[in-house]
């Protein structure tokens, strides 16, 4: 692999999402990682992220000094980059010059593979207080600012880089070729890191970990868990059974796209619980947006696990017992919740319900690797329909807490239909990639008075709530052009019979969260 060493800030999910966007692996490290572990791992080049620090601050986070004596090609960014540089002899300095944000580069050196071919003048993204005031011996300088003499080295002999810069940002508008000049060229990587090599190396994988074992995994008609089971499915075939809970706060159509198309895409063998009932009964009468997610995530573990004991009986009766469950971690999960690269071996949590003490299931996890945009890419490798890859981020209690007051079939049926309006428009609007998500909410409890026709009105609003972000961590509203807001206020307030009124949320992330409730 590509080691991403992290220096801290968001910078090596990032810098590991553009490796693998040249199609080439890459694996985020500690930067307390020793150069034995580097050495163990066999790396075919190595990346030292960015970071926030500065590089002769005590407690500043260091690198171990063996790790660039490895011999293993070295691309060092921003804070890594001096880190490089003040290891190897050169000298990092506060210029008492911060450039942040797009500044102008200019290429002075003519002999390295990394900026070979670009622009002599471009705009570049920094963010940095210290500069690197003097190279090392035995590299070249290849770039410098107004307030940077040394923006950029190579040391092609050692085949040690360094950017100030972020080439991992798009705002550097040559970044990502120099990412790739470094794992191409420099490193000599082939760029065979694609979604067939995936799968190829997951069936394997899968094959091995699960035998003749039978596997469970509950789908939720999300993209993960539907990935993760086609791969499965891929690998062992009817060895698995997936399980899929309508408990009736799905969207329009979202189960007879799980019924029948991912079935038929996949050949995944299905059972279906249909809880609609049983979740409306318990939820009657409930308004507190807490006290509404507690219901349905009991129910649904109660379902679930209603469904894993007939399965179980079920497999029992056929001389078989279910060993492995499936789950659609990613690896910013991964990475976050700092988990090496082992597969973990845990008691299910379903079992608090009332399975029998003892019972284990080992997790496959064959998304543990990937972000997002590879499982997408995956899943449209492995005939997964589009409208389930494409699908954007869908709470669990799912229109449950979209509508704000009680929730009732003739209420979820009326959020359906103005739901399916929403998202058939910004569909056709082209607006599905720069949306993040698009919650369309009810508010049950508020009537406003119109007129329609001849008559007075005293109908129900619907709120928008199109946004924008990079994890739902933060958000912007997403400001979608007026024509497109236009047509869904009027195809509403037409097509849905009790809404008069449609209003746009114009709140960031915060104050605002993404949902209302
Ligand atoms: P908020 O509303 O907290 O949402 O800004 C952030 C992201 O999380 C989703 N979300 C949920 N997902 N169960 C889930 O599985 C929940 O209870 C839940 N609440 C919010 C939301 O859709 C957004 O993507």
């Amino acid at each position: 692999p590509v080691l991403v060493v992290d220096f801290g800030a968001q910078y090596a999910q990032l810098i590991a999402r553009r490796v693998r966007e040249a199609n080439v692996y890459s694996e985020i490290v500690p930067h307390s990682i020793t150069a034995d572990e580097v050495r163990t791992k066999q790396p075919a080049a190595i990346i030292l992220s960015g970071g926030p620090s500065s590089v002769y601050t005590a407690g500043a986070p260091a690198l171990d000094e063996g790790i660039l004596q490895l011999g293993v090609p070295t691309l060092g960014i921003c804070y890594g980059f001096q880190v490089m540089a003040s290891q190897l002899g050169g000298e990092v300095a506060r210029t008492g010059r911060r450039e942040y944000g797009s500044t102008q580069v200019t290429l002075t050196g003519d002999d390295s593979s990394l900026l070979d071919g670009q622009p002599s003048s471009q705009v570049v993204w920094m963010s940095h207080g210290d500069a690197v005031v003097r190279a090392p011996d035995g590299f070249s300088v290849l770039a410098a600012t107004e307030d940077t003499p040394v923006a950029a080295f190579a040391d092609e002999r050692r085949r040690l880089y360094g950017l100030q810069w972020h080439p991992e940002v798009r705002h550097s508008e040559h970044g990502q070729a120099a990412l790739e000049a470094f794992l191409h060229d420099a490193a000599r990587l082939p760029g065979d890191w694609t979604p067939g090599e995936i799968i190829a190396e997951q069936v394997a994988r899968i094959r091995e970990q699960v035998g003749d074992g039978q596997v469970i995994c509950g789908l939720s008609g999300g993209v993960d868990s539907a990935v993760a089971a086609a791969l499965v499915q891929r690998a062992v075939g009817d060895q698995l059974t997936c399980v899929f809970v309508d408990h009736g706060l799905l969207r329009q159509d979202e189960r007879a796209q799980v019924e029948r198309d991912f079935v038929s895409a996949t050949g995944v063998r299905l059972v279906t619980v249909d809880a609609r009932e049983q979740f409306l009964t318990a939820l009657a009468g409930v308004s507190d947006p807490e006290q509404k997610r507690k219901i349905i995530g009991r129910e649904f573990i109660r379902t679930f696990e209603q469904a894993e004991r007939d399965l179980i009986a079920e497999k029992a009766g056929e001389g078989e017992r279910i060993g492995f469950l499936v789950q659609g971690t990613l690896y910013p999960d991964v990475v976050e919740s700092g988990g090496g690269t082992g597969t973990a071996n845990i008691k299910s949590h379903h079992n608090v319900g009332g399975l029998p003490e003892d019972l284990e299931f080992e997790l496959v996890e064959p998304l543990r690797t990937l972000f997002k945009d590879e499982v997408r890419q995956v899943g449209r490798e492995l005939g997964v329909p589009e409208v389930i890859v494409a699908r954007q981020p869908f709470p669990g209690p799912g229109l449950g807490i979209r509508i704000v007051g009680e929730v009732t079939e003739a209420r979820l049926e009326l959020l359906r239909r103005a739901d399916a309006i929403v998202r058939d428009e910004l569909t056709a609007a082209g607006l599905d990639d720069e949306i993040w998500q698009c919650p369309v909410v009810l508010l049950a409890d508020v009537r406003s008075v119109g007129v329609q026709g001849d008559g007075r009105t005293y109908g129900h609003p619907i709120v928008l709530r199109p946004v924008s972000s990079e994890d739902a961590m933060t958000a912007d509203w997403t400001r979608v052009p007026y024509e497109v807001l236009a047509r869904i206020s009027n195809r509403i307030t037409n097509e849905v019979d009790g809404v008069n009124r449609v209003v746009l949320d114009v709140t960031s992330k915060p104050p605002g969260t993404i949902e209302w409730e």
